[in-house]
């Protein structure tokens, strides 16, 4: 063999490695089949009724792997799902946010009272205390940016979208990266801040 197919055949085996080990593609249907214990709190669609439990549905898929990997590893605590997720590979994971980010996701109602307020602070941020807008990552209408992590926010529970803002500023929510992006906006957020923030994500869409 010359010495040019030998170097040809190492790259390619190189290059096949690299194609292997990227990031798992799931798949919505084989995925729907794995959520069945899922249902009872998220609904079957992901459009959760209960407002502790957060919508799934329409959620961008990189960003439902991260959380079920966060929540599987203990690196985020959810109590309810102690157990749920332990005999979920990998490839079941990816198959799961799969099936949950191709449903349509639902769209809640805003307390007029709270939007002045919520939609100033969504939009604009707050210059007295350096709080950044939220649109910059979750973008004007809520959809996130999937491929960026950055999620969907359009229609979630506001019960739960308090609760995640209050887990951040408090530190019982720490798996936002080494950036402590989360964390570092929640701290400038007031609880009034918070109800209003959350009531008009609620109601967006
Ligand atoms: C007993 C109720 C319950 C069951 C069953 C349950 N979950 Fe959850 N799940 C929750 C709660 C409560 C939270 C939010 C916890 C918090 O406040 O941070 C959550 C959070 C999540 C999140 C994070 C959502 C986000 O926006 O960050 C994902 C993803 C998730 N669950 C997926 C699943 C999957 C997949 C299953 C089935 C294998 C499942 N859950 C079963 C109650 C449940
Ligand atoms: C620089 C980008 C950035 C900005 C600006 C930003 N966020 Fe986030 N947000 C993120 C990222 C990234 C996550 C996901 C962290 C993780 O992986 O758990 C997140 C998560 C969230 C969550 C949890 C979603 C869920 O389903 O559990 C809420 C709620 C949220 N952000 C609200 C806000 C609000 C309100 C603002 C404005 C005050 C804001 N964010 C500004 C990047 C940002």
């Amino acid at each position: 063999m010359n010495k040019l197919f030998v170097s040809l055949l190492l790259t390619m085996g190189v290059a096949g490695a690299a194609t292997a080990a990227g990031p798992i593609k799931g798949d919505a249907a084989a995925g729907q089949a794995k959520t069945a214990v899922c249902g009872a709190c998220h609904n079957p669609d992901g459009n959760s009724l209960a407002p502790n439990f957060p919508k799934l549905a329409g959620q961008g898929e990189p960003y439902l792997n991260k959380q079920l990997h966060d929540i599987k590893d203990g690196k985020r605590t959810v109590p309810e799902m102690t157990g749920l997720l332990a005999n979920f590979n990998d490839q079941d994971l990816a198959d799961i946010a799969a099936y949950f980010a191709s449903q349509k996701g639902s769209v809640g109602a805003a307390d007029p009272k709270q939007v002045e307020r919520g939609s100033a602070l969504f939009n604009g941020g707050n210059l007295e205390n350096g709080l950044p807008a939220c649109t910059g990552c979750h973008s004007p209408n809520g959809a996130g940016l999937a491929l960026a992590k950055f999620p969907h926010l359009s229609g979630q529970h506001a019960q739960y979208v308090s609760k995640q803002l209050t887990d951040f500023r408090e530190g019982n929510r720490t798996n936002d990266g080494d950036a402590m992006i989360m964390r570092n906006i929640a701290v400038k957020l007031s609880n009034k801040d918070i109800e209003a923030l959350s009531s008009y994500i609620q109601g967006l869409h």
